[in-house]
């Protein structure tokens, strides 16, 4: 396993290229299962979970692989098994069963199991799918799902689930008759996969907002689509740059996108500006703490949760963080108060008193996110830092090291 080292104290300096979005991508190679032709993806992200998911379509009988910079995909003859061995790596492999039983009828997934980050279960997902005809059986941790034909319906989610929606939007792209989608996740990712499937063919409204209205069309054919830029890798970045009191300029950025997150960022006095050729981000002064609650978009994003964190362990005053997605998203505060944060949790909420002195230590990364707050703190930190498990990294960010040590940080992966 990997860790990476950090010297910390370098002020970031320069300009940081931004990824395609991992949480884009994954559901728009799910839904290339759909596709009757070849379909071409730009500014796909060089992840570990991008592979995973190339894998998967592969075994589902899709020729599927990265071409120079792009991703093609050529779905065959589809198969319906999705393996625990490949599904217990990776949770949104539980996208392929919207796509699977709208093109073939039957889906055999594993259970996703829950995650460092909560139980993380698919109820919402089943129950609707069960609205418009699917029928589902446990069976020794998998979920096999049969319908004959899936039928629009209406259908209201208890809450804005973000695969939920996902699921249920491919779903119903080649239902019969229409399906609405109440109480939809409105994140971007879902927009961008929305605009995906109309590429290709299909009848959707109401994408980015609550009510989404579907019409089921005969079949789907290929295109050539280009996925948005990383929302929550911008964040971490603009994070990266005020923690440091650096000045980098992030280049093929997300902006509306990314609202909330800046308007904290800007509350806690970082210097945030859309310029021609890309996002300014430079903090000359001390940073207060401010209040953060997560919310569904376009609230502040839950995956920015354990980044902000970071940089509030460093900023003056105090301030408090409520995470209300997840049941267990706080794992990277005790590591942050191991590098000398003063955090005190109580459920889900977290009080951060500013001020201290970050001192570099080895460090665990637990999930994706956490693993980018501790990389953000040892950037701070006094002394080194290493952040071991860093495989959970490599899931969600392109080459880290390499875009941080461009700008300035003293920042390397060692073999553990
Ligand atoms: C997506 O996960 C993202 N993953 C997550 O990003 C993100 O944190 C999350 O949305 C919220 O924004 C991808 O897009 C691949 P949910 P997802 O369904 O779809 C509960 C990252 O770091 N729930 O909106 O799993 C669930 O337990 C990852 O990139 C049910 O109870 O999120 C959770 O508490 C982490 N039943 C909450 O809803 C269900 O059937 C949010 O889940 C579905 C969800």
């Amino acid at each position: 396993m990997d860790k990476l080292v950090i010297n910390g104290g370098a002020r970031l300096e320069g300009e940081i290229r931004i990824s395609g979005s991992k949480n884009a991508a994954l559901p728009i190679l799910f839904a290339a299962l759909m596709a009757e032709g070849d379909v071409t993806l730009e500014n796909v992200p060089g992840l570990r979970d991008i592979h995973t998911t190339l894998k998967l379509l592969t075994l589902l009988g899709c020729e599927s692989g990265f071409k120079e910079k792009n991703v093609e995909i050529r779905a065959g003859q589809l198969t319906f098994q999705a393996p625990y061995d490949l599904v217990r790596t990776m949770r949104a492999s539980v996208l392929c069963l919207g796509p699977l039983l709208a093109k073939i009828g039957k889906a055999k997934v594993a259970l996703p199991g829950g995650c460092a980050i909560g139980s993380r279960p698919v109820d919402l997902h089943l129950r609707a799918l069960e609205q418009m005809g699917a029928k589902f059986e446990l069976d020794s941790g998998y979920i096999i799902g049969n319908c004959s034909k899936l039928v629009g319906a209406h259908i209201i989610f208890d809450f804005p689930t973000v695969g939920g929606t996902e699921n249920l939007l491919m779903a119903a792209c080649l239902a019969s008759g229409t399906t609405v989608l109440e109480n939809s996740a409105r994140e971007p990712e879902i927009v961008d996969l929305a605009n995906f499937l109309i590429a290709c063919g299909a009848k959707i409204k109401g994408h980015g907002t609550s009510v989404i209205t579907i019409e089921g069309v005969s079949k789907l054919s290929g295109c050539t689509y280009r996925v948005m830029s990383d929302r929550i890798e911008a964040g971490t970045y603009m994070v990266a740059g005020a923690i440091t009191k650096g000045d980098v300029l992030l280049t093929n950025c997300p902006f509306e996108e990314l609202e909330s997150v800046i308007a904290k960022l800007r509350e806690m006095g970082v210097f945030i500006e859309r310029q021609k050729n890309g996002v300014r981000v430079k903090v000359d002064n001390e940073l207060n703490c401010v209040d953060v609650v997560t919310l569904p978009y376009p609230g502040f994003p839950t995956d920015m949760q354990a980044q902000i964190m970071a940089l509030m362990c460093a900023s003056q005053g105090s301030g408090m963080v409520k995470e209300t997605i997840f049941e267990n998203r706080f794992m990277h505060a005790l590591e942050l108060i191991r590098m000398g944060a003063g955090i005190k949790l109580s459920g889900q909420t977290a009080m951060i008193r500013g001020g201290a002195q970050l001192t570099g230590a080895p460090v665990m990364a637990s999930d994706l996110r956490a693993s980018a707050s501790l990389v953000l703190a040892g950037l701070r930190a006094r002394g080194k830092t290493e952040v071991q498990r860093i495989y959970h990294l490599d899931r969600g960010y392109e080459s880290m090291e390499k875009k941080l040590s461009g700008v300035g940080a003293d920042i390397w992966r060692e073999k553990e």
